[in-house]
């Protein structure tokens, strides 16, 4: 029989967060899902979680744009549960505009939750991992991690600046028992793209289904979304015992995009 393992992940109560705890607790795990909901919306999805799986859940409040709350995230998880031993990063945010006009406050919050926030979770989570011998850490980056695309300075500069951070991570704990590594997303079927895709809809005359269309063509060669389950399933099994071996990696899951 498997480990139960207890992990937290950020930003779960929708998207590819929600995707990840949910098959996390598939997989045996209790989670300790992270969000910006009140207490008890959050506790309410992590309650069917809970219900659905049979795992122990539960739910933490914290806005990752404030420093203080990032570094207190970790011990919040562990006195609202217990001790984790798995730390999905996953929190992030857009916003696309020219360098020209990009605004600062904008800039500030991308890099504070995308970048900062992962930095002070795993620089709590670390030591714990470390005494006892097992943690794993996976970041959720983008393509955007490794390659650009234009009007999303903010992004990439977090991004990119994720995926060395976890490298730095991985190779500061290669032999603690510690993974760490990244999942580097193409166009995922989730809210942060929505204005990106009114955007393109507006451009072609109101048409939702062509805009997708229009975005998939320019940049994901299997022309599909990716539904958020697959980078669930991506995260479990870099959690997995099969995945031990595996460190300092960013991993594009992206029907093609990085490989033009
Ligand atoms: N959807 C995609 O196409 C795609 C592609 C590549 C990478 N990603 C990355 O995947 C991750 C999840 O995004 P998603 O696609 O599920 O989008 P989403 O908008 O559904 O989820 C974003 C999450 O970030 C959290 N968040 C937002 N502001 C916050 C704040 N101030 N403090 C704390 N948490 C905050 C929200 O609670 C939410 O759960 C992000 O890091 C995103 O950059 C998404």
């Amino acid at each position: 029989m498997s480990t139960t393992h207890c992990a937290l992940v950020t930003g779960a109560t929708q998207g590819i967060g929600l995707a990840i705890a949910t098959r996390l607790a598939e997989a045996g795990h209790d989670v300790v899902l992270h969000g910006i909901e009140p207490l008890s919306e959050g506790q309410a999805v992590a309650h069917a979680l809970a219900q659905r799986t049979g795992q122990q859940t539960t739910y933490v409040p914290a806005d990752l744009r404030d420093p203080q709350a990032a570094s207190a995230l970790w011990a919040q998880a562990a006195k609202a549960l217990r001790t984790p031993d798995i730390l999905v990063n996953n929190a992030g945010i857009q916003h696309t505009c020219p360098v020209q006009d990009f605004p600062t406050e904008r800039w500030d919050a991308i890099l504070a939750i995308n970048l900062s926030a992962a930095f002070m979770t795993m620089r709590s989570a670390v030591p714990a991992m470390r005494a006892q011998g097992w943690g794993r850490i996976v970041n959720i980056a983008s393509v955007h991690g490794l390659v650009a695309s234009v009007n999303k300075t903010a992004y990439l500069a977090a991004k990119h600046g994720l995926v060395g951070l976890s490298k730095g991570v991985a190779l500061e704990t290669a032999t603690d028992g510690i993974t760490v590594n990244c999942i580097c997303p193409g166009w995922t079927d989730t809210p942060i793209i929505a204005p990106q895709i009114e955007a393109r809809a507006q451009a072609l005359g109101g048409n939702r289904d062509a805009a997708i269309r229009d975005l998939l063509r320019e940049k994901q060669p299997n022309q599909t979304l990716l539904p958020p389950g697959r980078i669930g399933d991506v995260a479990v099994f870099l959690c997995s015992d099969a995945a031990a071996g595996i460190t300092g990696v960013s991993l594009p899951v992206d029907g093609g995009w990085t490989a033009q």
